[in-house]
């Protein structure tokens, strides 16, 4: 079993070492287009195999796609981050190209493969890997919801305040700071809704927070977070290479579910080896089903914009 993740940032490494933690795959391949930093990122991970005691074989590439032959599951994290006060959407001129050519190298030595998009603006880098390949639906993913989620649950957890643990929380819809859903009639604590230990101001502060949330670590770190969105890449990887059929929030594509077509967004999907193996198409309560709309007609506008790029 062989994983590749492209990029050898900050996110690319941090979800390649929970992989390789993890024990996810027999071989890791990581590829970066600046000579010598995947190679560095390998070997420096290598080097923590007998501390952390895993056996998966991790080696670094630039820009060599040969070295991906093979690989069942792809990361794409490639491209620029976002600075202190940009909008993932001011990525898309630069990043829009990297990931189009990052999917035809990958594709070109594994064409089998599934891939993850972690790449910004998320949903419409994962709506032109798609269309740009012409690969089946479900073999493209992007990793958004769970990220988002797991941000939602931490400011959840805050203001009960309880275990992250205890929460099941979501967010659906784009991976922006406007356009993202967190769907607070539907959290539970321990089973019990949210809003038995949260009055309507608090809960809604914790939604807005969540929206803003990797905005706010952009403005504290100087540039885009990666220990979350790593480890949430990585427990993609891991739910499609142990067939673990897990519902998450994840951005597939559309063709009439939750009345939308022709567009890639988050919806809850249940993970699995074929990729995305069933979108859960559950009712909204009116306020929820506007909020989704509008977000899809941002998400739609932003891959628009795809075809006014050289
Ligand atoms: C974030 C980036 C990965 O939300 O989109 O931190």
């Amino acid at each position: 079993m062989k994983v590749t993740v492209v990029g050898a940032g900050a996110v690319g490494a941090t979800c390649a070492d929970n992989i390789a933690r993890k024990q996810i795959c027999d071989e890791l391949v990581i590829v970066d287009i600046k000579e010598g930093v995947a190679e560095g990122k390998a070997m420096d991970l290598m080097q923590t195999a007998q501390i952390e005691g895993f056996d998966t074989r991790i080696i670094g590439s630039t820009n060599d796609y040969s070295k991906t032959a093979g690989s069942t599951v792809a990361v794409i994290t490639s491209g620029i981050p976002r600075k202190p006060g940009m909008t993932r959407e001011e990525l898309i001129g630069i990043n829009a190209g990297i990931v189009k050519s990052v999917t035809e190298n990958i594709l070109k030595h594994s064409p089998e493969c599934i891939i993850i998009i972690i790449s910004n603006p998320m949903d419409t880098m994962t709506y032109l890997a798609l269309k740009s390949s012409g690969l089946p639906k479900n073999r493209i993913i992007g990793m958004g919801g769970i990220l988002d989620s797991a941000r939602f649950r931490y400011f959840l957890s805050q203001a009960i305040p309880c275990s992250p643990n205890d929460l099941q929380a979501n967010v659906i819809g784009g991976h922006g700071d406007t356009t993202m859903i967190p769907l607070t009639r539907l959290a539970t604590y321990c089973g019990i809704p949210v809003s038995e230990f949260l009055d309507e101001e608090k809960a809604k502060k914790v939604a807005a927070s969540t929206m803003v949330g990797g905005a706010t670590l952009t403005a504290l770190l100087g540039t885009s977070a990666w220990y979350a969105p790593g480890a949430a890449g990585a427990s993609l990887v891991e739910a499609i290479v142990r067939d673990e059929k897990k519902m998450v929030p994840c951005c597939v594509y559309l063709d009439g579910e939750y009345g939308q077509k022709d567009i890639c967004i988050g919806v809850p999907v249940i993970i699995g080896k074929n990729g995305w193996e069933k979108i859960i198409d559950f009712k909204l309560n009116d306020q929820e089903k506007e909020m989704f709309n509008k977000s899809a007609d941002a998400v739609r506008k932003m891959n628009e914009t795809l075809s006014t790029l050289s």
